[in-house]
């Protein structure tokens, strides 16, 4: 059984950090120890010098994961654009082989992995590489996230027809990204 798990969405702002979250608290209140990896963040705001990738620094807490910021978010970028935008326009290039090494060396200190994908399946990692040959790159299984709203059958059945190609899928969220009460409210 793999040891880690790939959660992608149907699209960005669906839930994926949210679940992600979700399952490593399920995950550490069964004792488990929990690595968390975001490999690539986009739209960091600055602290200081540094660069805070927003979705890495809630995994980590949640989970409890203490690994560096560098081997949970090797690629961190400021703008927000898709990875191999962003990454030309910071001079970088990604390497799924460095994506690789970080996730195994989560593996090596962890019970289990949750790995976040950055928007859907399709999105460009690299001139060469979409976000499905990331999970396929480190042999996990798929969790697919979807927005609980009108046009959600179409893309989710799109997003689970292209992981299917290469990838077990393990299940779908059905995710709702208001509070029921504020719902209620409009
Ligand atoms: N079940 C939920 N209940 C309430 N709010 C939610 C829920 N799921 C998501 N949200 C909210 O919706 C927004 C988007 O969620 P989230 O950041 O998890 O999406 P994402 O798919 O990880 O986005 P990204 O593509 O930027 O990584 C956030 O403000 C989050 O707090
Ligand atoms: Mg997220």
């Amino acid at each position: 059984m793999s040891k880690g798990l790939f959660v992608t969405g149907t699209d960005t702002g669906v839930g994926k950090t949210v679940v992600t979250g979700l399952l490593a608290r399920i995950l550490r209140k069964q004792g488990l120890r929990v690595g968390v990896m975001k490999p690539v963040e986009t739209g960091c705001p600055r602290e200081g010098d540094q660069l805070a990738p927003q979705d890495a620094l809630f995994l980590r807490r949640i989970s409890g994961c203490t690994a560096p910021p560098e081997v949970v978010t090797p690629y961190a970028f400021a703008e927000p654009l898709a990875p191999a935008i962003a990454a030309e326009l910071a001079g970088c290039s990604i390497e799924l082989s460095h994506i690789r090494s970080c996730y195994e060396q989560l593996l090596t200190q962890h019970d289990y992995v949750l790995v976040e994908g950055a928007g859907g399946l399709l999105v460009p990692l690299t001139a060469q590489h979409t976000m499905h040959d990331m999970a396929v790159a480190l042999g996990l299984p798929i969790l697919v996230v979807a927005c609980n709203k009108l046009g959600t059958i179409n893309h989710t059945a799109l997003t689970v027809t292209v992981a299917r190609e290469r990838s077990q899928v393990i299940g779908i969220v059905l995710n709702h990204t208001q509070a029921i009460d504020d719902m209620l409210m409009l």
